[in-house]
């Protein structure tokens, strides 16, 4: 055996407590470190023939990097939608790669890990009060679960036509309704060869909304005198976090003929409490879901689930089969993920969502839901009253998105959020809502308190009152 992996081996324990004691000093100061990384680190690409061995790798990592490492994790951390990790769901991660499972099958392919990833699928449909007739599994993130539902989508659309769209190509336009979609299931439709521009847009609801219009929405369903289409609806848009009306579009699934896809890769946590939920109503009729675990549920990236009805299992697997390879088996006889979601070989994502969701329970998410939404409140009241500040947007959920008032040019908000940001004590992200210049602050960490949010109002006080 090479020298150094030998070497390593017998020290395996010594290695590992040192990262231990030095990942619970980071965490245990993660309130305190900077939430924004100043310089960037220098790239060195040259491989020597000898390695160092891990522990001087480890200490290269603890000069180099480490101390470049933001605190995304941490309570202030309120750009894009970014969650934290939970101590379960970082135990549930160490154990992934200690383990390091390959997990695609149920049985009859070495382990049982995929069991495990069917069971969290089983208590995450419970979480989020959803009927166990979704077959679910994890990807990536939100863009991926929302590539693999609109891939059965497209499947569907074929088989409508008679075509299966796997086997032949794409020979024929397929129409998508949406209103306000997020950029990932944009990106979606080019990855699928739809084409992002083949997004037929339905009309927003009047009044500061980005729901899409009921009327309008029948409108162009009409429009498409019977050709069957894809829905891509919202549970929760970024900007505002504003909910599309399951309700009626469980009606109107009735009446016409298309596949339903709902993005509710931060929202759909509103199922957690009983006084948010009703926004999801009706959701359980959807095709297809996407549900992003490393923003509200609190698992290490990179983890989110599709769901896609079973009932829709056969389109799934022919979208997906590996069928090329007789050694990995039947697609149809033997169950196995990778006949159903793009990835092969894969790590055992469930394992951080399983631990969580066992350790923290039903209660435990209804707390992370609720706190976050009554700390974009606590913002959200400040800023409404705030000289310096107006809301662009209502604060529906757990989302606070706002600009700056009086400003001379919209130059100014860009430039106060960057002052803002490099302090170090909050990270928030600029957009454009309805044509403004905007700063985004979305709240979905375990970690935050009504103190993080009364610190933070205090400096954007004072970067205000200065300019
Ligand atoms: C509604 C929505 N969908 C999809 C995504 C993409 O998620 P990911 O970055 O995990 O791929 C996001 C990310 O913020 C989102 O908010």
């Amino acid at each position: 055996m090479n020298e150094l992996l030998k070497q390593d081996a017998a020290a395996l324990e010594t290695l590992l407590e040192k990262v231990k004691q030095k990942g619970v000093q980071y965490l245990e100061q993660i309130n305190e470190r900077s939430t924004n990384a100043e310089q960037v680190p220098v790239i060195e690409g040259h491989l020597p023939a000898t390695g160092v061995g891990a522990e001087a790798t480890l200490y290269e990592f603890y000069r180099r990097f480490e101390p470049l490492m933001v605190a995304a994790g941490g309570p202030r951390y309120w750009g894009f939608v970014t969650g934290g990790a939970t101590p379960a769901a970082i135990a549930g991660d160490w154990l992934t790669s200690i383990y390091d499972q390959n997990s695609f099958a149920v049985k009859g392919q070495g382990d049982i890990s995929a069991n495990i990833e069917l069971e969290t699928i089983q208590l995450l449909l419970d979480l989020l009060g959803l009927p166990g007739d979704f077959l679910g599994g994890f990807v990536t993130g939100a863009t991926m679960s929302n590539f693999t539902c609109l891939a059965v989508a497209r499947q569907w659309i074929g088989q409508q036509a008679g075509k299966d769209i796997a086997r032949e190509g794409l020979h024929m336009p397929v129409p998508v309704l949406a209103a306000t979609p997020h950029s990932s299931a944009i990106k979606s439709l080019s990855l699928l060869g739809i084409g992002s521009s083949q997004i037929i847009v339905v009309q927003t609801e009047e009044g500061n909304r980005e729901s899409m219009q009921m009327a309008d929405l029948e409108k162009k369903i009409e429009a498409l005198q019977g050709q069957p289409f894809i829905l891509v609806s919202s549970g929760g848009t970024v900007n505002t976090v504003d909910f599309d009306d399951f309700t009626a579009i469980a009606a109107l699934k009735k009446k016409y003929h298309f596949w339903w896809h709902i993005d509710a890769a931060f929202g759909g946590f509103a199922a957690c409490s009983d006084q948010y939920k009703q926004l999801l109503k009706g959701w359980e009729d959807a095709d297809s879901i996407t549900v992003d675990c490393h923003k509200w549920l609190n698992v290490p990236y990179e983890s989110a689930v599709f769901l896609v009805k079973d009932r829709h299992r056969l389109l799934q697997v022919a979208t997906f089969q590996n069928s090329n390879a007789p050694y990995l088996g039947d697609p149809l006889e033997n169950f196995s993920f990778m006949n159903f979601l793009p990835e092969n070989s894969r790590r055992l994502k469930a394992l951080p969502a399983w631990f969580t969701l066992k350790a923290y329970g039903k209660n435990g998410y209804k707390y992370i839901v609720e706190n976050c939404i009554a700390l974009a409140q606590q913002l959200g009241n400040y800023i409404e009253v705030s000289p310096h500040f107006e809301l662009l947007a209502p604060v529906r959920l757990n989302t606070v998105c706002f600009t700056l008032k009086n400003t001379a040019t919209e130059n100014d908000t860009a430039a106060f959020l960057q002052e803002l940001n490099s302090t170090g004590k909050v990270f928030m992200t600029a957009t454009v809502y309805k044509g403004k210049k905007g700063i985004r602050a979305a709240m979905v960490n375990w970690r935050s308190t009504a103190a993080d949010v009364e610190l933070v109002i205090s400096l954007m006080e004072q970067l205000a009152a200065k300019r």
